[in-house]
């Protein structure tokens, strides 16, 4: 049987097995997902291990992305560009794949789930992290107007900015340089909702008719999301449409099918409550 399998730390509450098992017995493939505990410094040693014993792919979570990336005998762009990989995928040739279906599973789940496009539009990104870096191609792609990039610590907002700038200037600040600006999009990579904490953000910057996405996800409101409700957001969302999007595409570059997104998504928000 194809071995399939979620490596991080802590894992013990990772849904991609059960969004994995949905996927396989709805386009009828005969796999298994499994879940593993690994802390950053058993990465290699595991994943040859993996690989050794008839695995066929892994994805890989918290905090060993950037370990995934330097593993990967070769990389797509997406994943080179993020220098971070969520998904390793066995070759032909025995060859390690890497990545990164993080930033094109938000994308899918902003414009097919959302109808939230982002052509033209004018984006906010907050926070200059691996998560931000993760996203940031695939929604360059979509053609938005601008995109900004604001971090507490400025110069990693201007370092993560230039590392794109050959591809699309972004504007990179710190929270205060905000004040007077507004955007149609704010999308939310800091990791402060883990902490149920908020980036200081200045009234007036959701412009009339925007969105608000928190990459995060929890069973109840996010900081974010609440901060999002208050302004009147269009739509007040949180990270659980990407987390099966990425998903979906992790499975596609495994398995050659698309699985349905949405019945799953469907189940999944109807466990929160
Ligand atoms: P991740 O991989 O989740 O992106 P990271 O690389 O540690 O994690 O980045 C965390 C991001 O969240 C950073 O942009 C961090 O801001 P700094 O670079 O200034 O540290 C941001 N962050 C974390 N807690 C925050 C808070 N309470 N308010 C604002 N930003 C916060």
């Amino acid at each position: 049987i194809d071995r399939y399998a979620v490596f991080g730390s802590p894992i013990k509450h990772s849904k991609s097995p059960r969004i994995h098992k949905l996927f396989a017995e709805q386009t009828q493939q005969v796999m298994e997902y499994g879940t593993e505990l690994v802390a950053a410094e058993q990465f290699a040693t595991a994943v040859k291990e993996f690989f050794a014993n008839g695995g066929r792919g892994l994805n890989c979570t918290v905090p060993l992305k950037e370990l995934a990336w330097a593993y990967a005998d070769l990389r797509t762009e997406r994943a080179e560009l993020a220098k971070a990989v969520n998904t390793l995928a066995l070759q032909d040739d025995g060859r390690i794949l890497g990545d990164n279906t993080d930033g094109i599973g938000l994308v899918i789940d902003l414009q097919n789930n959302h109808g939230i496009v982002l052509r033209q539009k004018q984006v906010l990104i907050l926070g200059a992290g691996g998560a931000s870096r993760g996203i940031i191609l695939p929604i360059m792609e979509q053609a938005p107007q601008s995109i900004t990039i604001a971090n507490r610590t400025v110069a990693k907002a201007l370092t993560l900015a230039g590392d794109f700038s050959h591809k699309l200037k972004i504007n990179a600040c710190g929270y205060g340089d905000l004040k007077g600006h507004s955007f149609d999009l704010i999308l939310n990579a800091t990791s402060a909702s883990l902490s149920d904490e908020l980036p200081p953000l200045s009234p007036g910057l959701l412009a009339e008719r925007g969105s608000c996405y928190d990459l995060a996800y929890a069973n109840k409101a996010t900081a974010f999301v609440s901060w999002a409700r208050e302004q009147q957001a269009s739509k007040s969302l949180d990270g659980l449409g990407m987390l099966v999007e990425q998903a979906a595409e992790a499975f596609y570059l495994w398995r050659g099918i698309r699985p349905a997104t949405a019945p799953v998504i469907e189940m999944l928000e109807a466990e929160r409550s």
